[in-house]
C-alpha cells in the first residue's frame, strides 16, 4: 500500500537441501523482516513444523518496497505449502492473504483492508482471506468470496476441509450503526443566541464547501459556533463516503464499517506536523486528511506553530496533500472545510467597543503575523464575532434550528452535485478557473462591481476567484442563476474585513 493505492505482491517460498538459514527477499523493511521470527514462531506454536533446512522468501514485483507486518500470514501458508504440509492448496487460488501472525499464531487485523480488497477486485482476484475483525472491512467490497481464520491452525484446518467456514452475515451493512468520526456534534444552532451574521456565513460555507475563520473577543461564542457548524452538513453522498472510509482505513481507524457522516476532526494547536498534514516512515494520512469531506477545526488558530500552519497551503488548494518520503511521495486527499477561530489580539477586545484593549502595538502585530498572507488569502469568508448583547442573550425566541438551516444546504449541495456531475466534484469551492467560466455567469450590475471591486482593492487573481465562487453559494441558496451585484456585494464583505 502506498498512500490510497494498493498493488498486488506475490510470495513465493524454496525450501530446499541445505544449512538452516531463513531469509526475506524482494526490498523488505524492517517490519517485514521480522516477519521472519514472528512466522517461525507462530508455525511452531500452531504444531506444524517448521523447516530445518534452507527458506527463502521472494516478495514480488522485487523493484517496489514492502511495509508492515500484513505479509506474515502469507508467508506462513507460503511455507507450509512449500514443505507439503498444506494438501489441498488450491482452495487458496484467486485469494488474497491479508494478515499479521503473532507468536502463537492467532491472525490479527491489519490496517488498509479496505483498500486491500478494492484492489483484490480491479484485479480479478476472486477472495480475500483476512483476520475476523477484518471481516466488515473487507465486506464493504463487493462481490468478493471473503473467507476468515482465528488462527494460523485455524486456517489450516479450513483448507484441508477444503472449504471456508461460513462467515456471519450482516443484514444492512449500510445501516448498521457507522462509527461517526464526529467527536462531538455541537449544539444546535437554535441554542445560540444572536450572532446572525456568523451564522448566515457558515450556511454560505456549509452550502458551497468554503474556508472560514471566526475571530472574536475571548467569551463571544466562537468555538460554541464552529462546533455547532457540523450539525449544518448534510451526510455524505455514497461516493464520498467511499472516499472518507478509505481514508480511514489507512489510517487503521475503521472498525468494518463504511463511514456514513461527516468527519469533524479538531486537532489540538501542540500537534505536530506530522499529526496534522500526514507522513512517517510508512506513510499515514493526517488530521487534513482524515478530516477530507468534512471539517478541519483549528481553534486558537494562531496558537498553532507557524510552520505547522504553511503546511495546510497547498492542501486548501489542491484539495490533496503529498507526503515526500525517502522511499517515494504517496499522495493523499485532503478536500476539508477548514472553520478556524481567532481573538483578533492577544488579549482579545481590540476590535470590542466596550472593553479597553490591553495589547501593545507591537505584541498585536506579532500575533497577527502568526497567520501569513498567503493563508488568509486561502480563507474564503473571514466573519467577526462580537460579544453577545444581553438582549439577544436573554431573549426567549429561539433562532433558526440547525435542521432548518441544514435543508437550504442540503438543496445547494444536491443542486451543485448534480450541476458539476461530468467534472468529478461535489461543491463550488472545488470550481477550477475553466468551469468557473462556465458556471460562474455575472449580471450586468455584478459584472460592473466585481471590476471596480478588482482594481480598487488590488486583489489577486485568487481572491477574484474564491470571491466568485463564495458568490456563486450565495446566489445559489437564492436560487439564481446568474450572480448579481447583490451576491457579490454580500461575499465581497466576509474578504474585506480584516479579521
Ligand atoms: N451566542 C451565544 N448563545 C448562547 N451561549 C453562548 C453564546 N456565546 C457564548 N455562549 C456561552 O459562552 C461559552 C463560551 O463560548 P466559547 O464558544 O467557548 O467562546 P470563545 O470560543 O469565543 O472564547 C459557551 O460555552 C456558551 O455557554
Ligand atoms: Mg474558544
Amino acid at each position: 500500500m502506498f498512500g490510497l493505492s494498493a498493488t498486488p505482491v506475490t510470495v513465493e517460498a524454496d525450501v530446499s537441501s541445505g544449512l538452516p538459514r531463513f531469509q526475506i527477499v524482494g526490498l523488505p523493511d524492517a517490519a517485514v523482516s521480522e516477519a521472519k521470527d514472528r512466522v517461525r514462531a507462530a508455525i511452531k506454536n500452531s504444531g506444524f513444523p517448521f523447516p530445518r533446512t534452507n527458506v527463502t522468501i521472494n516478495l514480488a514485483p522485487a523493484d517496489t518496497r514492502k511495509q508492515g507486518p500484513l505479509y506474515d500470514l502469507a508467508i506462513a501458508l507460503a511455507i507450509l505449502g512449500a514443505q507439503g504440509t498444506i494438501i489441498n492448496p488450491k482452495v487458496l487460488d484467486g485469494t488474497v492473504v491479508i494478515g499479521e501472525l503473532s507468536l502463537d499464531g492467532t491472525i490479527r487485523p491489519a490496517r488498509g483492508v479496505l483498500l486491500a480488497s478494492s484492489m483484490a477486485k480491479r484485479e480479478g482476484y476472486s477472495g480475500v482471506l483476512v483476520a475476523e475483525e477484518n471481516i466488515n472491512e473487507a465486506r464493504l467490497v463487493e462481490p468478493l468470496q471473503i473467507s476468515s481464520a482465528r488462527s494460523l491452525k485455524d486456517c489450516i484446518d479450513q483448507i484441508e476441509i477444503g472449504k471456508w467456514r461460513a462467515l456471519p452475515v450482516i443484514i444492512d451493512l449500510d445501516n448498521a450503526p457507522s462509527i461517526a468520526p464526529v467527536h462531538d456534534r455541537g449544539d444546535d444552532f437554535a441554542l445560540i443566541a444572536g450572532q446572525l451574521h456568523a451564522k448566515r456565513a457558515l450556511e454560505i460555507a456549509a452550502a458551497g464547501g468554503h474556508n472560514i475563520l471566526l475571530s472574536g473577543p475571548p467569551g463571544s461564542g466562537k468555538t460554541m459556533l464552529a462546533r455547532a457548524f457540523a450539525t449544518l452538513l448534510p451526510p455524505p453522498t455514497v461516493d464520498e463516503s467511499i472516499e472518507i472510509t478509505s481514508i480511514h482505513s489507512i489510517a487503521g481507524l475503521l472498525h468494518g464499517k463504511r463511514i456514513t457522516n461527516r468527519p469533524f476532526r479538531a486537532p489540538h494547536h501542540t500537534s505536530s506536523g506530522i499529526a496534522l498534514v500526514g507522513g512517517g516512515t510508512q506513510p499515514r494520512p493526517g488530521e487534513i486528511s482524515l478530516a477530507h469531506r468534512g471539517v478541519l477545526f483549528l481553534d486558537e488558530f494562531p496558537e498553532f506553530s507557524r510552520s505547522v500552519l504553511e503546511n495546510l497551503r497547498q492542501p486548501l488548494e489542491d484539495g490533496t496533500i503529498v507526503v515526500s518520503r525517502a522511499s517515494g511521495s504517496v499522495m493523499f486527499p485532503a478536500r476539508f472545510m477548514l472553520v478556524a477561530s481567532m481573538n483578533p489580539c492577544p488579549c482579545g477586545f481590540i476590535s470590542d467597543p466596550g472593553i479597553a484593549c490591553t495589547c501593545t502595538p507591537g505584541n498585536i502585530l506579532k500575533y497577527q503575523q502568526k497567520i501569513s498572507g498567503p493563508l488568509l488569502d486561502r480563507i474564503d469568508l473571514r466573519v467577526e464575532v462580537p460579544r453577545v448583547a444581553f438582549d439577544d442573550l436573554s431573549s426567549v425566541t429561539p433562532g433558526e434550528s440547525s435542521a432548518a438551516i441544514c435543508k437550504r444546504v442540503t438543496d445547494v449541495r444536491n443542486v451543485t452535485q448534480h450541476r458539476y456531475a461530468a467534472f468529478g466534484i461535489f461543491t463550488n469551492a472545488e470550481l477550477k478557473p475553466a468551469l468557473m467560466k462556465k458556471w460562474c455567469t455575472l449580471t450586468n450590475d455584478g459584472m460592473a462591481l466585481l471590476k471596480s471591486a478588482v482594481d480598487r482593492l488590488h486583489m489577486s487573481a485568487r481572491s477574484y476567484g474564491r470571491i466568485l465562487k463564495v458568490a456563486r453559494t450565495i446566489a445559489d441558496l437564492a436560487q439564481e442563476e446568474a450572480i448579481s451585484a447583490a451576491h457579490l456585494a454580500e461575499a465581497l464583505q466576509y474578504r474585506i474585513r480584516n479579521a
